[in-house]
């Protein structure tokens, strides 16, 4: 709910259990007031007074005598929706928008309007409102000497707790204004006592989970490399004290899939800033344009990580994710990657199919090399031609469907390989600058996606052999990262400083094309694994090949900090080959994901067979149900406790799945691992004891895994709730 009191120009808004306010002042400047646990009111007097202070006095333009302004207006420590960079505010600006090194912004409320529903965005990602229960305050801004607007709102859903910001630039004028920084969110806490929770990682070592209390000055997380990256993820918690089960948390994020910065800075005045962006630009927006900046979110709990994380899982499925076909969506798929790389034939690929059938696959998806003179990775992409003589897709396809299988292909359409016929064509269609030495990663070059010619060409591609086969899935790869952010279309037209913004939404009009030409497919997104795993990039593809990296130990870590930001439905999880883990172990791991194979299936042993049968059946039953749709506990960390410890709990909270590895071994102890979130005065069965207890019990004494543990040995537990004991 959102409210406007106007005698006091104060702007209420009314997220579950999370109350956001701010006011416009005697200066028309928005000032931030609180943002926390859901309180009736506000006294501004009270909440703004900082005590008498020489940055309350000021020079109206023109005048040589002193103004002040009334209490509770200081201009560099006041607490502001739009940090006012330039006016002695010194902390991160908000916005940095003009020419001739004059980019200092002064944005003063115009009007506003409060009304039901959502802006548009069109194809950039945003939260959808598939039950109309949006409420948006819209508020215009203008900063008169440079013809420049900002339309900004604040959107809420009944009954969540996170508010949505938006943000136009708008020029007015008939001047170019270049953008050098333009935030999507600026948030200031009247507090520097934070701990800060947030995701680095790397290729095959995505979202690991790093916290650390903030001091005075600046941190920041960011990726230039064109893609939201796997050395961070744009995605960052604050609070007091970041605990599972206690205490006021804020999730932050953006859907966006390009570079991004964050910077939180705690600054003297004992308070902190949170600014997040697509970081440092140069983007010039013509007099009459605008430019619509990536959507933030906030998310808030006041009851610990735990909590937050069901309020973000929610929120995701609901209004991020959308999926074409859920059958689809909770088929068995087994990818050939793993099994056999680039190196196959029709005979290869058709002596998989009955095998993994055979395992419980219903879902073959053909990886990389099955394009024209695609052998190894130095070679053709951007040539989406089937290799005739390699395979017979049809013929695949076909055997696929006579098992009652569906059939899935990779792509890589953002790339291009100097050895293929569409460089040799067209080499300004990649991204670098000729005359320059250029980077290859993989030896491949990225293609220029903010041109549109370039767009066409790979939609024309796809979109005829997607029309020619029968493909039900595609998986939708990115190898490199954007090394040399240069555009020869942008170039070409004085236009360069656009390519981080107009590249992102290339990729977005792209996939949004072929997902409207081709709504039964399923597309899933990938990068090396999890090198584009974001909210952006979640809009389209609505789960995401999450790390290269298949062996179960460090998968454990993987997902265990991937779990703050995502839902699980969203998490792509392949048993794979690695031989010192066991079956059961890789198998019951995976089930905490998308489930599926990536393996050569004709290596697989009976008794192999046989476990990825008995999972695959758990799958059937409870996959859906408690981990695709149910709530998510944390356990164990193995940060520290040296074991996974993980729960799905439906949302009846009738059954749940539990896993637990340890991963160094360890002597004789007592283990009582305790699950979360059961119904205390109910009975639930476990098949690890193979007894009842109610819920209160498995919470407060938790089931007994005592005695001496293997290295990565695993439980795996069925819980469900029983009528009588
Ligand atoms: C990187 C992906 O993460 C892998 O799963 C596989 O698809 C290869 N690319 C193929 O080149």
């Amino acid at each position: 709910m959102i409210e406007y009191k106007d005698k006091e120009r104060l702007f209420f808004i009314k997220a579950k259990g999370f109350s956001y306010v701010f006011y416009v002042n005697e200066a028309g400047m928005l000032q931030h007031l609180y943002a926390g646990k859901d309180v009736g009111s506000i006294d501004i007097k009270a909440l703004t007074d900082f005590g008498d202070d020489h940055a309350r006095h000021y020079l109206k333009a023109g005048q040589s005598t002193e103004s002040v302004f009334e209490e509770g207006i200081y201009l560099n420590h006041s607490l502001f929706e739009i940090g006012c960079g330039g006016k002695s505010d010194l902390r991160s600006p908000t916005f940095l928008i003009g020419s001739n090194g004059d980019y200092v912004t002064d944005f003063r409320y115009a009007s506003h309007s409060i009304y039901k529903g959502r802006p548009s965005l069109g194809v950039l990602p945003h939260f959808r409102d598939p039950k109309g229960e949006a409420e948006t305050l819209e508020i215009i801004l203008k900063e008169e000497r440079k013809n420049i607007q900002i339309r900004l709102s604040y959107t809420v859903f009944a009954g969540e707790s996170l508010i949505v910001r938006n943000t136009e630039i708008i020029n007015t004028g008939k001047e170019k204004a270049m953008v050098r920084k333009a935030s999507s969110l600026c948030l200031d806490f009247p507090s520097n006592r934070y701990e800060f929770l947030h995701f680095p990682g790397d290729w095959a070592y995505e979202r690991q989970c790093v916290k650390e209390e903030l001091k005075p000055g600046l941190k920041v997380i960011e990726s230039k490399s064109g893609r939201s990256s796997h050395d961070h993820s744009p995605f960052f918690f604050l609070g007091n004290k970041l605990e599972e089960d206690h205490g006021e948390v804020f999730g932050f994020s953006f859907l966006w899939s390009g570079n991004f910065k964050a910077e939180i800075g705690v600054y003297k005045q004992h308070d902190t800033r949170v600014d997040l962006g697509m970081g440092e630009m140069d983007y010039s927006l013509d007099g009459g344009e605008s430019l619509v900046l990536p959507e933030a979110v906030v998310f808030y709990s006041s009851e610990g990580l735990a909590s937050l994380t069901h309020t973000i899982h929610d929120a995701v499925r609901k209004h991020v994710i959308s999926i074409p076909d859920l059958s689809l969506k909770e088929s068995i798929v087994l990818n050939s990657w793993e099994g056999c790389y680039m190196d196959f034939d029709t005979e290869k690929i058709l002596s998989y199919l009955p095998k993994a059938k055979a395992a419980g696959c219903e879902l073959f998806v053909l990886d990389d090399g099955w394009f024209k003179g695609r052998n190894d990775d130095g070679t053709s992409l951007g040539d989406w031609t089937v290799d005739e003589k390699k395979i017979d897709l049809n013929k695949v396809i076909g055997v696929c469907h006579e098992l009652g299988m569906k059939f899935g292909l990779w792509f890589e359409p953002e790339m291009v390989s100097p050895l293929s016929d569409l460089y040799t064509k067209h080499h300004e269609y990649a991204i670098g600058d000729e005359r320059r030495l250029r980077t290859l990663t993989r030896h491949q070059l990225a293609l220029d996606m903010a041109n549109p010619e370039v767009e066409e060409e790979v939609f024309e591609q796809m979109d005829k052999v997607l029309s020619s086969y029968d493909i039900d899935y595609v998986k939708w790869d990115h190898n490199r990262a954007l090394d040399e952010q240069y555009s020869p279309y942008l170039a070409r037209r004085g236009k360069l400083g656009n390519f981080a913004y107009e590249s992102v939404l290339g990729y977005y009009r792209l996939i949004s094309r072929l997902e409207k030409q081709h709504p039964g497919i399923l597309f899933q997104g990938c990068a090396s694994g999890g090198g584009r795993y974001d909210l952006g990039t979640l809009y389209y593809f609505p789960e995401i090949w999450a790390s290269d990296e298949l062996d179960p130990v460090v998968r454990a870590f993987i997902l265990y900090g991937t779990s703050f930001l995502f839902p699980l439905v969203t998490f792509g999880a392949h048993v794979g080959k690695n031989p010192i883990t066991p079956f059961d172990t890789k198998a019951a791991l995976a089930l905490f994901g998308t489930y599926g194979y990536e393996l050569d299936p004709t290596k697989l042993k009976e008794e192999d067979i046989v476990t990825l049968k008995k999972h695959a059946e758990i799958f059937h039953k409870y996959h859906k149900e408690v981990v695709s749709d149910g709530d998510f506990y944390r356990l164990s960390s193995p940060y520290t406790e040296n074991a996974l410890g993980i729960e799905c709990l439906s949302k009846d909270k009738k059954k749940a799945l539990v896993f637990y590895m340890t991963l160094l071994k360890e002597n004789r102890g007592y283990r009582f691992l305790k699950i979360k979130g059961l119904e205390e005065n109910k009975l639930y069965y476990n098949d690890f004891e193979k007894t009842v207890h109610s819920g209160s019990y498995y919470q407060n004494i938790g089931i007994n895994l005592s005695g001496f543990r293997d290295e990565f040995q695993s439980n795996f537990i069925i819980l469900e709730e029983v009528k009588d004991a």
